[in-house]
């Protein structure tokens, strides 16, 4: 037996264990680690594995919608979209998910599509794809939303979805991983999983703003200075000092000290902003610049340096330099810290490549994502999603390293009410 999404598949009688064979009964590759065990035939809802086998080969919705662009919106735009005292706005905004999702769902299930077939064959990767085309059927053929009451269970539909989400990146991480040894282009690989993290990031942005609109109904849940997701009086500061705190604990954890974090530069600005990327990026960020440091000064922890995180802001844009004395990076691995590092692993984790993201596996642990949308650290994926998220958002993630001293890292992002055109959701 086994599990994929929510429906029950079960493997045939004489399925050899670890085989990649063709599974007949959901056509389907059984995963390696199927036991083998001959089944006890039990009642199956047909319905539901038909439909698996019928929504990979019979695509035409599926097709029809990737072809659509998406509509993506500027963070101001959702901004001042909200709020209406009849609530119309929960509504329209529901109305624009409900549009807007199947086709950005779909536009994720062309780019599995397109992956070099014997990844794409990969058990894990295929549970991924199979749960973007089950949330494509279950978003697609839901009943418009006319009203309050269709809006109220379309609401429970997408927060259940984001919920069966919540371990896309872990399991692509683990997919590629297990798939390494087949791919030839890394470019390739890189590209898809670009595009797969940042659409995502958009996708679950939108609709935790939704999520929190609706939730702003009740005055129980009314958040002052948020409309959604967005923070119209967010403080640089505040939120550095929130994630030095956190990443401070993990590294206490682990290494029994922690670098303490300095903050300095335009510490007392406050702007409207989105801090969900944020509370992904910078923890990220911090644990690596912690971790190294305890490292290098593991046998003088008592002078261990500070961590220094220096924001600069301006009309376009705000900077956020954090700077260790961690002892650098050496030159061989100066290429690889923004690779996602299924490439550099061997069969296990590869030291050389863990100790890239020494803290990783540790975060995951504690820290079951940020805001509940999973856990994004382990598998040497913090570094490279961080980018890929800074990119979408209109800014970059550079670094510069003096080996034998330290790291600047240099996160530069864009301000969603600046002189210029923001990023767009
Ligand atoms: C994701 O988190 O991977 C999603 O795309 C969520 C969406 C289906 C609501």
């Amino acid at each position: 037996l086994r599990t994929v999404g929510k429906s029950l598949f079960v493997c045939p009688p004489h399925h050899p264990a670890g085989s990649l064979e063709l599974c007949p009964a959901v056509l389907f590759f059984c995963r390696p680690r199927c036991s083998g065990i001959p089944y006890v035939p039990q009642p199956r809802d047909k319905s539901v594995s038909a439909r698996s086998v019928i929504s990979f080969y019979n695509q035409s919705a599926i097709d029809v919608a990737a072809e659509k662009p998406s509509v993506r919106l500027t963070p101001t735009t959702i901004l001042y979209a909200g709020k209406s005292p009849d609530n119309s706005h929960i509504l329209r905004s529901a109305q624009y998910l409900y549009k807007e999702l199947p086709v950005r769902v779909a536009h994720r299930i062309r780019d599995f599509r397109h992956l070099p077939f014997i990844v794409g064959c990969n058990p894990t990767i295929l549970h991924v794809h199979e749960l973007y085309i089950r949330s494509f059927h279950l978003l697609s053929e839901f009943p418009p939303v006319e009203d309050f009451e269709s809006e109220e269970k379309y609401t429970k539909l997408v927060k259940d979805l984001l919920d069966d989400h919540k371990d896309v990146v872990t399991l692509l991480a683990e997919g590629f991983r297990e798939s390494r040894k087949h791919i030839k282009e890394y470019k390739v690989i890189q590209d898809f999983l670009d595009r797969m993290l940042t659409s995502r990031l958009g996708i679950r942005m939108l609709a935790q703003h939704h999520i929190a609109l609706h939730q702003e109904k009740n005055l129980f849940h009314v958040q002052p200075n948020y409309v959604g997701i967005v923070c119209t009086q967010m403080s640089l500061k505040k939120i550095i000092e929130k994630w030095a705190d956190f990443s401070r604990q993990v590294c206490e954890y682990k290494y029994g000290f922690a670098p303490r974090v300095r903050v300095l530069g335009h510490v007392g600005v406050v702007f409207p902003y989105i801090p969900l990327p944020l509370d992904y990026i910078l923890p990220e960020l911090l644990k690596n610049a912690m971790r190294a440091t305890c490292e290098q000064h593991a046998d003088n922890p008592v002078n261990m340096p500070d961590v220094t995180v220096t924001i600069a802001n301006n009309d376009v844009d705000f900077i956020i330099r954090i700077s260790d004395k961690g002892g650098g990076m050496p030159r061989e691995i100066l290429e690889k810290v923004m690779q996602y590092h299924f490439t550099t692993c061997g069969s296990e984790m590869d030291p050389a490549s863990e100790n890239l993201d020494g803290l990783g596996t540790m975060m995951s642990a504690m820290n079951d994502g940020p805001n509940g949308a999973g856990p994004m650290y382990g598998f040497g994926f913090g570094l490279p999603t961080s980018r890929a998220y800074a990119e979408y958002l209109g800014g970059s993630l550079t670094y510069n390293t003096m080996q034998g001293i330290g790291t600047d890292v240099y996160l530069r992002l864009r301000h969603i009410d600046g002189n210029y055109e923001s990023f767009r959701i």
